[in-house]
């Protein structure tokens, strides 16, 4: 008898209802023109800080110019460097396209 190993689909957080920000991979990067590594340190800031103090409010929620006065105040708020918030910046930009 054939032995059938029982086989689980791994959905990568494809599947709850929970919603995250896109994660950067490399055709992320060659659309906005931003290296892979820097969407990644901007993603883990997003991660790291923007959820604190109120739910995770994703890249494509908010206009780009609306992103534009929101980062600097919120990336205050999350006592980032400003070297952090370029790289904030560009993963959120970067998510939107
Ligand atoms: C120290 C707490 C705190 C942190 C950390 C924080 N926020 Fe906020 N955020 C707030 C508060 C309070 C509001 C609502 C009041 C306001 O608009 O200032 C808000 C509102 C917002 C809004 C809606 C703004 C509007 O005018 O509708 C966005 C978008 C946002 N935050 C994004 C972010 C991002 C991105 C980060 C990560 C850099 C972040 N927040 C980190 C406290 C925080």
């Amino acid at each position: 008898m054939k032995k059938v190993l029982p086989f689980l689909p791994c959905l990568f957080l494809a599947c709850c209802a929970t919603r995250t920000a896109p994660i950067p991979d490399m055709a992320m990067a060659a659309r906005s023109g931003e290296t892979y590594e820097t969407l990644q340190r901007g993603h883990s800031l997003y991660l790291a800080h923007c959820t604190r103090c109120h739910e995770s409010i994703l890249p494509a929620d908010v206009s780009k110019d609306d992103w534009h006065v929101v980062v600097p105040g919120m990336s205050w708020n999350a006592g980032i460097s400003e070297a952090e918030e370029a790289a904030l910046t560009a993963y959120i930009f970067a998510a939107k396209k």
